[in-house]
């Protein structure tokens, strides 16, 4: 397949439309994103790569860094898991907290913002040095020993995170908060706040697309079944209010983040992420689900 030639095809059919979105403001520090930006990477399970643009250049993962904390969750502490966070879409957007209260402090899923957090709290509880420990696995996995979390998007973050404050008091007065909230909020800002690029990124989630192994090491991350939850998950979870929209279009089980980016997995064939900061009213990348919507199209390549 051509690959290189259909991102360039994408590219051109969509050079107006960054002006569709809007970057996100609601952290002063993603603001300053440049609308402009776009790049797509691919990864095929043979280790051929293929890209287009602004492809090496980082930027903030934001919400992307909710699969890979519930992958490292889930095997910390295996099916136990599902007794502290659901796996039902929420249909809400992703910082609701109107079922959080009426489901008794337990978050529809782990992808929404609630969902996260308890996720991190797990992930307190269960690890030694959990920024460490986190930022570590992610290196590995994306091949890349200079993965780090950037200090002033997490604190920007913390300086305005009062519906986060909101989500990890009303779980902790339901019993579902081990540890300090304070705590737990902080690292969740350091998670989102974690830079990646496409490249990287298309590297990384290469293991949901290879049945739980690495496949340039062959080391095994997760089994095939947990596979097979994880990716469900993104498919019925990872768009929030926009998921149905975007396996509608796309396809593929894939997450999202307000930085912009998008990863889609295409189960046995390839890893793909996608880079464009103007977000839709849902908080998802209009250009990024766009040119998905396009290469899946074109490459004949989905889940269904
Ligand atoms: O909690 C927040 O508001 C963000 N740091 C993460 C949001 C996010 O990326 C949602 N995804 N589209």
């Amino acid at each position: 397949m051509k690959y290189n030639e259909i991102f360039e095809k994408i590219a051109a059919e969509l050079k107006d439309y960054d002006q569709i979105g809007q970057v996100a403001t609601y952290i002063p520090a993603l603001a300053k994103a440049n609308p402009n930006k776009f790049g797509m990477y691919l990864v095929t399970r043979e280790g051929h790569s293929y890209f287009h643009g602004d492809t090496d250049e980082t930027f903030s993962i934001q919400s992307i860094s909710k699969v890979l904390s519930l992958v490292y969750a889930f095997k910390l502490v295996g099916t136990d898991l599902w007794k502290r966070v659901g796996v039902e879409p929420s249909g809400s957007p992703f910082n609701s907290l109107v079922q959080l209260e009426y489901e008794q402090g337990i978050p529809r899923n782990p992808l929404i913002n609630a969902g996260a957090i308890v996720i991190c709290d797990i992930l307190m509880s269960e690890l030694k040095n959990p920024y460490q420990d986190f930022i570590k696995f992610l290196r590995s996995l994306a091949g890349n020993p200079n993965i780090d979390y950037c200090k002033t998007t997490a604190e920007s973050e913390k300086e305005c995170g009062f519906k986060n404050s909101a989500h990890i008091n009303l779980m902790k007065s339901y019993g579902n908060i081990e540890n300090d909230a304070e705590e737990v909020l902080d690292f969740y800002f350091h998670l989102c706040s974690i830079e990646m690029s496409c490249k990287d990124l298309a590297q990384t989630f290469m293991f949901l697309a290879s049945g739980g192994k690495n496949p340039v090491n062959n080391k095994r991350i997760i089994t095939a079944q947990e596979t097979k939850r994880i990716n469900s998950i993104m498919l019925l979870c990872g768009f929030y209010d926009e998921a149905g929209e975007f396996a509608f279009r796309v396809g593929l089980p894939g997450k999202s983040g307000v930085g912009g980016g998008i990863v889609a997995i295409y189960p046995d064939q390839y890893s793909i992420a996608v880079w464009s900061p103007g977000l839709n009213t849902k908080g998802n990348s209009s250009k990024g689900i766009k040119a998905l919507e396009l290469f899946t199209t074109i490459t004949q390549s989905n889940v269904f």
